[in-house]
């Protein structure tokens, strides 16, 4: 695996497999990666020839007081897990390589970024496509691959792509969790032994919401509201938000229709992170 600090060398780098008639897959990431990130690596190295890595902690998307400082960076696990996953390049920019100058120019989507993620973190998206246009546009055309667990994430970086009309295939893979459900997410680290035995409550929370749904529930409504009472029901998590939208408008259906896919969302503090998890589920 080559390691590449600079857009310039990534670019020439990408172009020249291209030229060379090979697949270009690009996996964005902000490092401290886990089985998570590896298992994108993989499905990108499945379907391409060359797999540039970024690993690369955004200012843009973190908000005065979150945790941009503290933010695990732990750089030569993270190329070792790389390699042995599959990537062949690995891209490290500073800061100061990727933004030179503060950006006047930032990347908005309009409508999916204003609920959920966006409500509770209002400048958090215009980081990400603005960070993900950038990388789209070092890296040219090739595959992108996102996980599912930042699924309003996945569903905002669809919808750039597709208006920007940026040649860039976006790809999004299955959420990959621990033993007992847990989603993986580099935040988990900040749990504490008590928290994170607990933390299963946002996947419990959304198999009741399943649940309700396979048994016949057709009002949205009211799956949030269980999938609300179940985190309700743990003292120490903090509801942010329990929601069941359509998976590419991610509105709230007036009703479940029988066939259709949605997705139920749910977001919840438990100490000092904020973990987010997701499912999708069909109406029977
Ligand atoms: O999901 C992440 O890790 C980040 O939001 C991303 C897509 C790499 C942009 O910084």
């Amino acid at each position: 695996m080559e390691v590449v600090s600079t857009k310039a060398e990534l670019r020439r780098r990408l172009d020249e497999a291209r030229a060379a008639g090979r697949r270009v897959g690009l996996v964005p990431t902000m490092g401290a990666l886990h089985d998570g990130h590896l298992s994108l690596v993989r499905a990108a190295r499945a379907e391409c020839d060359v797999v540039a890595l970024t690993i690369f902690v955004n200012p843009l998307q973190f908000a005065a007081g979150e945790d941009l400082d503290a933010y695990p960076r732990p750089l030569e696990r993270d190329l070792d897990l790389a390699e042995q996953a599959g990537a062949t390049i690995a891209f490290t920019p500073t800061v100061e390589e990727m933004y030179p100058r503060p950006a006047a120019t930032t990347v908005h989507v309009a409508g999916l970024t204003a609920s959920m993620e966006g409500a509770a973190r209002p400048t958090h998206f215009d980081g990400v496509t603005t960070v993900v246009a950038k990388l789209f546009t070092i890296a040219g055309p090739c595959r992108a691959y996102f996980g599912e667990k930042d699924f309003q994430q996945l569903a905002v970086v669809r919808r750039m792509a597709a208006d920007l009309d940026q040649p860039v295939t976006v790809v999004g893979c299955p959420i990959v969790r621990e033993p007992d459900g847990l989603a993986m997410s580099s935040r988990n680290v900040y749990l504490t032994a008590e928290e994170r035995s607990v933390a299963t409550v946002l996947n419990r929370a959304l198999h009741a919401g399943a649940a309700l749904v396979e048994a016949g529930e057709r009002d949205p409504g009211t799956v949030a509201e269980r999938m609300a009472a179940v985190i309700g029901d743990e003292p120490r998590a903090r509801l942010d938000y329990a929601e069941v939208v359509d998976p590419d408008t991610l509105e709230r259906p007036a009703r479940l229709e029988p066939g259709s896919t949605v997705r139920l969302l749910v977001a919840a503090g438990l100490g000092t992170p904020r973990l987010l998890d997701n499912l999708a589920v069909l109406v029977p």
